[in-house]
């Protein structure tokens, strides 16, 4: 690995705990105006000061996001479909030149493993991590499940594997039982996990825990911080897990501590 890529990985990655809490606020590029990101601007402001990175379009950023900011951008390179149609029929829609122009720290796409158009986001994949390559600029592959699938740890390692075959730099996908499995599919390749659906604030917060617990560098979540009653209190409490080993009763203590 070049020395540029190393060195976008540390921004990301924190060196000092080997962990990081990334803020997913992307949604739009399939979603549209995803609740608590109509004005995508004001709700990650008072959040950044406790994120490692912020996973984000390039529309997004430029629309919503201060460039004087000091945080890593994970930059979403793909979309093209929409909720309306087939999700894994996306396409590269940002190209190499615009990420470094934007001073992405890392580039995404969503891998659809079983979807109607696996081979093709297989390849988006692929060709990201020969642009990434050229340039340092480290690859995250999102493992996307199909509505139909499974989101067991067959499924996901089977996923994420590929994935990390292709040469994924780190890979998100999602928590699930036996995730110790998923974690030793990817080899060396750090993990992290999407949040999902939203939750009540104490179970995503087990699932932050139980998913550092079995091998995952951190999370790249988004609804479960952005969405609850208090998200800067959500985001103090996973940060609290994923680099204090702090216990999920200490945490939820610091959420509720900041909704007062
Ligand atoms: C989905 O593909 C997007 O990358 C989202 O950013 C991702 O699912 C993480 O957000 P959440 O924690 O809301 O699932």
């Amino acid at each position: 690995m070049n020395w540029g890529m190393k060195n976008r990985i540390s921004r990301i990655i924190k060196p000092k705990t080997g962990r990081c809490v990334m803020l997913a606020v992307d949604h739009g590029y399939f979603q549209g105006p995803t609740t608590g990101l109509a004005n995508l601007g004001e709700t990650v402001a008072p959040l950044l000061p406790y994120a490692d990175a912020l996973m984000i379009t390039r529309g997004a950023i430029r629309n919503w996001i201060d460039p004087a900011v000091d945080i890593p951008i994970i930059l979403r390179v793909s979309g093209g479909q929409s909720i309306l149609k087939e999700l894994s029929n996306e396409i590269i829609t940002t190209n190499i030149d615009d990420a470094i122009r934007i001073n992405a720290s890392a580039i995404t796409c969503s891998v659809y493993v079983g979807g109607e158009y696996e081979k093709e986001t297989i390849g988006n994949l692929s060709k990201l991590v020969d642009e990434g390559e050229k340039y340092g600029i480290p690859v995250l592959a999102v493992t996307a499940v199909g509505k139909e699938m499974a989101r067991d740890a067959r499924y996901l390692g089977l996923a994420s594997r590929i994935c990390v075959e292709i040469g994924a730099h780190m890979v998100k996908t999602y928590y699930t039982e036996d995730f110790g499995k998923v974690v030793e599919a990817c080899g060396n390749v750090p993990v992290v996990i999407a949040g999902g659906k939203k939750l009540p604030e104490m179970e995503a917060l087990q699932m932050a825990y139980n998913a550092v617990s079995d091998g995952a560098v951190g999370v790249d979540m988004g609804r479960n911080i952005f969405q609850s009653d208090s998200p800067v209190g959500m985001i103090k409490a996973v940060r609290a897990i994923v680099h204090d080993g702090k216990s999920v009763d200490d945490a939820y203590e610091i959420y509720e501590q900041e909704k007062k």
